[in-house]
């Protein structure tokens, strides 16, 4: 494959390398197909369409889902969260979310507090674990929805969806799941966890380009859509269509980047989700027991492989963690994230709101080799 030379460790922000199955998919779709989907009944729009289609079908497999035409594609899970959120969401309602979660749900619901919208976001403790009790009680009777974060983009600690979703199912609360750290990583099971809205991104562990994601609504769920337009269905009508996915998925797709989704979902089927996991466990695992030799580190989540993603964050000392990242970029080719990776209420939880932190996230395609020399080099630099 041909890639950047450089160690990529960054892969909860997007995943990279994407297999070559997916350049390929994104390639042959513009060289060949090109077509806008739905759009007219020619040839090339129908087999646009059908890309879509089967899209759809793989993504309802991977995540348990009955209808795939439940599925409409967004530009990415903050999009796909924002319909969720301010689709459903009344003045006078009320939410439960953690106090873990990431702006894409955070900043929408405390616009929605403006309106009259009422928000509890239930404590998690340092290492970023919730207790799903802490959820039920914080339960009133004007909660609408509970959302949450299957997984922390910054502790990578790993939330009790199937604990909370049985809560939210009991009190008949509308359950929502952020699974932007998690899809194609975890099993995800709609009907399992009793989730009722899955939102996902593209372009994290689901191996696709950027500006791809979804969003999952259970039939029966009162939905409205944020944006209104061209669906090529009911071009008659000047009502936007009921029928999902047209209810949600006004405008032309991002559809050479659904055609690499499709191919990062057949990768991850073909390779395993259980492999995937199991990978990036052995690579957690040996960063986990490296990392605790270096002078002066700090690391924060549940530092248990079982718990948490391939997600570690770090401070050493009172080094600037901006300091931290830019040596492992210049001076070792190591590419990470450090600052406040878009979730100050994760930062305050887990205590490092004023200082950041630096993050390092391997992927599928993580060598051991390369975790040995990330080690090797925050050793070096927590030495000097
Ligand atoms: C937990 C979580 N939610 C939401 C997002 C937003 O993802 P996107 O930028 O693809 O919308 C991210 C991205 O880092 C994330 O980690």
């Amino acid at each position: 494959m041909l890639v950047l030379d450089i160690i990529y460790m960054d892969n909860a922000a997007t995943t990279y390398p994407k297999p070559d199955s997916v350049y390929q998919a994104v390639d042959y779709f513009n060289r060949f197909l090109g077509a806008n989907p739905g759009r007219g009944s020619n040839q090339q729009t129908l087999k646009a369409g059908s890309v879509l289609l089967e899209a759809r079908e793989k993504l309802a497999s991977l995540f348990n889902i009955g209808e795939s035409s439940r599925i409409a594609f967004t530009l990415n899970i903050t999009d796909a969260l924002n319909i969720g959120l301010k689709g459903i969401l009344r003045p006078g309602d009320h939410i439960i979310t953690t106090s873990m979660e990431h702006n894409a749900v955070a900043r929408p619901v405390f616009s929605l507090t403006k309106q009259g919208v009422e928000w509890t976001a239930v404590n998690c403790h340092p290492d970023g674990t919730l207790d799903p009790e802490d959820i039920g009680k914080a339960v009133k009777p004007n909660t609408k929805m509970i959302c949450m974060l299957h997984a922390s983009n910054l502790t990578g600690t790993i939330m009790p969806i199937a604990e909370v979703g049985k809560i939210a199912r009991e009190h008949g609360i509308i359950f929502m799941i952020d699974t932007a750290q998690t899809a194609g990583v975890l099993p995800i099971d709609v009907e399992a966890h009793n989730i009722d809205i899955l939102t996902f991104t593209g372009h994290k562990g689901l191996l696709g380009p950027q500006g791809t994601g979804g969003i999952y609504v259970r039939p029966g769920i009162d939905i409205k859509p944020l944006r209104e337009g061209g669906t090529g269905s009911l071009s008659e009508y000047l009502e936007q269509p009921e029928v999902m996915p047209d209810l949600l998925e006004s405008g032309t797709p991002n559809t050479p980047g659904i055609a690499g989704l499709l191919a990062g979902v057949q990768f991850i089927m073909d390779t395993g989700l259980d492999n995937i996991r199991k990978h990036e466990q052995k690579l957690m695992d040996m960063l986990i027991t490296g990392l605790k030799e270096v002078p002066g580190i700090e690391m924060y989540g549940p530092l248990d492989v079982e718990k948490q993603t391939a997600v570690l964050a770090f401070n050493i000392e009172d080094m600037d963690c901006g300091d931290v990242a830019l040596s492992l970029d210049y001076e070792y080719g190591i590419i990470t994230r450090s600052g406040m990776h878009c979730a100050p209420l994760a930062h305050k939880t887990i205590g490092t709101l004023e200082k950041g932190a630096c993050r390092l996230s391997p992927g599928y395609f993580t060598t051991e080799e390369e975790i040995e020399k990330v080690i090797k080099a925050i050793y070096e630099i927590a030495k000097r």
